[in-house]
C-alpha cells in the first residue's frame, strides 16, 4: 500500500473539515490515544483492537481511498472533494487539523493512525443542523475537559454531555448520504424507526456493554473502574462502557445468536417437501446488514440431507421479488458475488447502480438504490423452500438451513489483491422428517 502514499495523499488530507462543520477560533488540537493509556488502559486496550482503531489503517478502506479515489481525484475536481469527505469519518484527526500525511512514515503517526481516536469522541460537543449525519459534529477539544457520560463533576477531566450517551452521537458517522444524494448508510435512521428506540434502548446499551449485545432483552455492563492509577484511586463505578464496538468484523459478535434461523412446519408432497424457515433479527436494533449496504451480503441456504450419506439436494425460495434475492438470477450476479453464495440461495442485500445503470460496490458512485430486502430491525422473516425429493429415496432426511455472511464480495477484494473473505455461517438449524 505503501506506495500510493503520494503527493496526492497531500490534497486530501488537507481542507477536509466535515461538511457543515462549525469552525472554532484558533488551531484545535488532540492528543493521541496514547495520551490516555497510562490511566485508562483497560479502555485503550479495547479500543485499538475495535475498528474504531482502524478506521484509517483498514486495508479496505485504504484500497478505495488510494487506489481508487485518489487517483481518480487527480483528474476530477468533484472526487477531490468526495475524497477529503472520507477523512472526516475515517481519520477525523487528519481531516480536523490539516494534517498532511506526505509519505509512508507518517502512517506511524499516532494521531492519524489512531482513526477516529479517544480525544476525537471525547471532544464531540454535538451536531450541525436538525439530524446527525455525514460527520456533521461540532468538535471542542480541550486538554482539561472530556466530554463523558459522568453527571458529577469531581477534579478530573469531566465535562457532562447527554449527547455520549444517546444514539446521535453514533449517528453523526454512522448514517450517511452521498453527493448525488442517495442514503448509503442509515444504521442510525433504521434505529430510529425500530421497537428498540422506541423502547429507549440505544446503540451504546447493545454495542458498549460487556457482551456487545442484549441479553434477555437486556444490556449487562462492566463495572470497576473507568481509570486504573498509581497515584489515587478512579471510584468503582456498577456501569462501564466497554469500546470494543463489536460488528460484523467481530466474529464473536456474529457468532453470538443473536441473529437466528429455525425450520418451522414442514409438508411431504407427493415428490416435495416444503418447509418454512425462520430468519429472526429480533436482537439487533437495526436492518441486518447494515452500516455498508452496498458490499455486505447475508443469505439462507437450505438443503435436504439425506440420513444415507448420499448428497444434500439444494432447496430453492418459493417466491422471489425481483432477480436480486435469489443468488445467481441477476446476470451480473457471477461477476459480482463470485461463488461463494450458492445458486438458489436466498440473498438480504441492498443493490446500489452508477450512473450507467450498472451494480456498483464504490458506494461514492451510486446514484440509486434499485433493491433493497434487508432484514429490519426486530424482524422476523419468514421464508419458504421447496426441495424434490430425489426418486427412489426414502427412509431419514433432514432439511438443513444455514444463515451465512460475508463483509464483502470476492469481486471487491479481488478487484483491490485484498485477502478473500471466508464466508461466515452465523446460524444453522435442522429438522429430521421420515420420507415414505
Ligand atoms: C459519515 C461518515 C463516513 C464517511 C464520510 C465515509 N465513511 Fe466509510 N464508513 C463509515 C462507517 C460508519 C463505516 C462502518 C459501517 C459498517 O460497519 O458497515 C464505514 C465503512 C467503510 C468501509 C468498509 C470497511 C470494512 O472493512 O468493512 C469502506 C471500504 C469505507 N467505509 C470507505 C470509505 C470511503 C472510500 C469514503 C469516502 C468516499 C468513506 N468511507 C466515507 C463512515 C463513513
Ligand atoms: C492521569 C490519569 C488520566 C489520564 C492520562 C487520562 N484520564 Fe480520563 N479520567 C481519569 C480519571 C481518574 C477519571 C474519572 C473516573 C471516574 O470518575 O470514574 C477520568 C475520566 C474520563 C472521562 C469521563 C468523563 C465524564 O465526564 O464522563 C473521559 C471521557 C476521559 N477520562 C477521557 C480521557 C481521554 C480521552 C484521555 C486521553 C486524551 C484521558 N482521559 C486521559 C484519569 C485520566
Ligand atoms: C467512537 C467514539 C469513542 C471512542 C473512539 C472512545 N470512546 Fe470513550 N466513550 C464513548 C461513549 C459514547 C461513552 C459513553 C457511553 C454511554 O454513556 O452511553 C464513552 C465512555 C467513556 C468513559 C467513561 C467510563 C466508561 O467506561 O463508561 C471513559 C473514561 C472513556 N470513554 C475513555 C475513552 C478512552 C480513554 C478512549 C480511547 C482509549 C475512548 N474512550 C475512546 C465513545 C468513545
Ligand atoms: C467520528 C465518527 C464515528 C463515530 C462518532 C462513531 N463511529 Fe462507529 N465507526 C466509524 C467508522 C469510520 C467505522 C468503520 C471502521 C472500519 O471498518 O474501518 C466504524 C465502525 C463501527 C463498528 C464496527 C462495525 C463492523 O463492521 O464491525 C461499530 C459496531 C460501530 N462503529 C458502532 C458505533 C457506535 C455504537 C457509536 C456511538 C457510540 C459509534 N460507532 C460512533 C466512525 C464512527
Ligand atoms: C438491540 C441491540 C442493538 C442496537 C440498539 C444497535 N445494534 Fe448494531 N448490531 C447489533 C447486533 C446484534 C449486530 C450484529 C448482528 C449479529 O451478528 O448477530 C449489530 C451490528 C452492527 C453493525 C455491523 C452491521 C453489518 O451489517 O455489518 C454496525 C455498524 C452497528 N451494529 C452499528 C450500530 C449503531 C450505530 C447503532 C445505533 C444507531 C446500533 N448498531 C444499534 C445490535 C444492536
Amino acid at each position: 500500500m505503501k506506495t500510493f502514499i503520494s503527493a496526492l495523499t497531500v490534497l486530501c488530507l488537507i481542507s477536509c473539515a466535515g461538511p457543515g462543520a462549525v469552525q472554532q477560533s484558533g488551531p484545535e488540537q488532540y492528543q493521541p490515544s496514547s495520551a490516555c493509556r497510562g490511566c485508562h488502559t483497560k479502555i485503550y486496550e479495547q479500543h485499538i483492537q475495535s475498528e474504531h482503531g482502524k478506521t484509517f489503517t483498514n486495508p479496505a478502506f485504504q484500497a478505495q481511498f488510494f487506489r481508487e479515489l485518489l487517483p481518480r481525484a487527480a483528474q476530477d475536481a468533484g472526487m477531490k472533494k468526495v475524497a477529503s469527505e472520507c477523512a472526516a469519518c475515517h481519520a477525523p484527526v487528519a481531516s480536523r487539523t490539516s494534517k498532511v500525511i506526505t509519505g509512508p512514515a507518517d502512517l506511524n503517526d499516532p494521531v492519524i493512525h489512531g482513526g477516529v481516536t479517544c480525544d476525537f469522541c471525547h471532544s464531540i460537543s454535538g451536531f450541525a443542523g436538525a439530524a446527525p449525519g455525514n460527520g456533521n459534529y461540532v468538535p471542542l477539544p480541550d486538554t482539561d475537559r472530556k466530554l463523558g457520560p459522568f453527571t458529577y463533576n469531581s477534579s478530573w477531566h469531566h465535562r457532562y454531555s447527554a449527547l455520549h450517551t444517546q444514539s446521535e452521537f453514533c449517528g453523526i458517522c454512522h448514517d450517511q448520504i452521498n453527493r448525488y444524494g442517495l442514503e448509503i448508510k442509515s444504521t442510525y435512521t433504521e434505529w430510529k424507526g425500530s421497537p428498540y428506540a422506541a423502547a429507549g434502548i440505544q446503540c451504546q446499551d447493545c454495542h458498549m456493554n460487556l457482551k456487545g449485545y442484549l441479553t434477555a432483552g437486556r444490556p449487562m455492563y462492566e463495572k470497576g473502574q473507568a481509570a486504573e492509577m498509581t497515584l489515587g484511586a478512579a471510584p468503582y463505578r456498577d456501569k462501564l462502557f466497554t469500546h470494543r464496538f463489536p460488528g460484523a468484523h467481530s466474529k464473536t459478535q456474529l457468532a453470538s445468536g443473536m441473529l437466528n434461523v429455525s425450520v418451522g412446519t414442514t409438508r411431504i408432497s407427493d415428490r416435495e417437501v416444503t418447509a418454512t424457515i425462520l430468519v429472526n433479527n429480533r436482537n439487533t436494533g437495526h436492518k441486518m446488514p447494515s452500516g455498508s449496504a452496498d458490499l455486505r451480503l447475508l443469505w439462507l441456504e437450505v438443503v435436504l440431507r439425506p440420513d444415507d450419506g448420499s448428497i444434500p439436494v439444494a432447496a430453492v425460495p418459493a417466491a422471489a421479488t425481483g432477480i436480486y434475492d435469489v443468488a445467481g438470477n441477476a446476470a451480473e450476479d457471477k461477476e459480482v458475488l463470485g461463488d461463494a453464495i450458492p445458486a438458489g440461495s436466498r440473498v438480504y442485500r441492498a443493490v446500489f447502480v452508477d450512473a450507467a445503470g450498472a451494480q456498483t460496490l464504490s458506494s461514492y458512485d451510486a446514484v440509486r438504490s434499485i433493491f433493497d430486502n434487508r432484514l429490519n430491525a426486530s424482524e422476523i422473516r419468514e421464508e419458504t423452500y421447496h426441495v424434490t425429493i430425489p426418486a427412489g429415496l426414502r427412509g431419514k432426511a433432514a432439511i438443513e438451513a444455514r444463515l451465512k455472511y460475508l463483509p464483502y464480495p470476492e469481486s471487491f477484494t479481488r478487484k483491490f489483491g485484498l485477502e478473500k473473505p471466508e464466508p461466515f455461517e452465523l446460524a444453522s438449524a435442522r429438522k429430521v422428517l421420515l420420507l415414505k
